[in-house]
């Protein structure tokens, strides 16, 4: 008789089942909450602070949360976000604030693996100035708008539909909106062939996306000395499988840091940060490498 297939790295990281069942239904509720544009009884309940803007304070925000991703924030039409001073080459503290447009659904607001991934890959100094870096699925564009304030030009990228939001943040930071554009996986993919030194992405590992794709994605437009970085939450099991799956059939390392190693001020620990690098040839097309 066989023996079964062992668990994979991701499958390992959710085998928290208990802690994934609360968060689920927390969620759940979170979302039924967020639903009454009414207020929810949870964001009335906490003490988070909204500025003049009516944007929400992210340290009041972070230090209220009770669960994370808990979508009390995706009522207020954005987030006040402060990267402290002295933590990636920037002597001073660096402000942004980033809207929301909770009608383009899950891009239109931010997650928890942004905040994480940010703050992960400049604490730990993974970037480097003069070199190519990419944001898939920017959502909101906090990841990319951050890089670029602290002068790590990052493209940023997303559906077309999101294109106006991100520019409406990147503008809105005095950032030139140049560094945004369209990308949509499988599509506009070919212009960027074996171009970046760096891939980063949040929250892009998630359901309604197709994950083959993604990885298929990263690997065409990824340098083959690049590496990549994805944030993700435990959130839709299936998806990671097969993202996990196909990107080590693509990539020859791969890597998970947990919440608590990522150094980030944010603790959801169902966040983990996918690292990975080792670009393999491209099966049956050697012109794509
Ligand atoms: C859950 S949101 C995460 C947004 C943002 N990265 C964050 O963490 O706040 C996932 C994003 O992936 C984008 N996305 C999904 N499928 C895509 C595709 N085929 N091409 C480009 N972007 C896609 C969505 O538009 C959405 O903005």
């Amino acid at each position: 008789m066989s023996s079964p297939d062992p668990p994979t790295e991701i499958e390992q990281l959710m085998s928290r089942g208990d802690m994934i069942k609360k968060f689920k239904e927390l969620e759940a509720l979170a979302i039924l909450e967020s639903e009454n544009d009414q207020g929810s009884d949870l964001s009335q309940s906490t003490k988070e602070a909204t500025d003049e803007r009516g944007f929400l304070i992210y340290d009041t925000f972070l230090s209220n949360q009770i669960y994370f991703d808990d979508l009390k924030h995706v009522n207020y039409p954005g987030i006040s976000y402060t990267y402290p001073p002295n933590m990636f080459r920037n002597k001073e503290e660096v402000m942004l604030h980033i809207s929301q447009d909770k009608s383009l659904g899950k891009g239109g607001i931010l997650w928890d693996a942004a905040f994480i991934l940010s703050e992960y890959v400049l604490f730990k100094n993974l970037l480097t100035p003069s070199s190519s870096i990419i944001e898939l699925g920017a959502g909101c564009g906090l990841v990319g708008a951050l890089m670029n304030k602290l002068g790590l030009p990052c493209l940023t990228t997303d559906l077309e539909s999101h294109v106006p939001l991100m520019t409406t943040n990147f503008k809105q930071n005095g950032l030139s909106s140049e560094n945004v554009q369209v990308m949509e996986w499988g599509v506009h993919d070919d212009d960027h062939l074996s171009k970046y030194d760096f891939v980063l992405g949040a929250d892009i590992v998630a359901s309604l996306y197709d994950p083959e794709l993604l990885a298929e994605t990263i690997h065409r437009i990824i340098k083959p000395t690049g590496r990549g970085y994805i944030s993700f939450k435990g959130r839709e099991e299936q998806y990671h499988v097969r993202f996990e799956k196909r990107m080590k059939e693509l990539f020859e390392s791969w890597e998970i840091a947990a919440a608590t190693e990522t150094g980030s001020r944010n603790k959801n620990e169902l966040v983990g940060v996918i690292c990975f690098s080792g670009k393999k040839p491209y099966e049956n097309d050697t012109n794509k490498i």
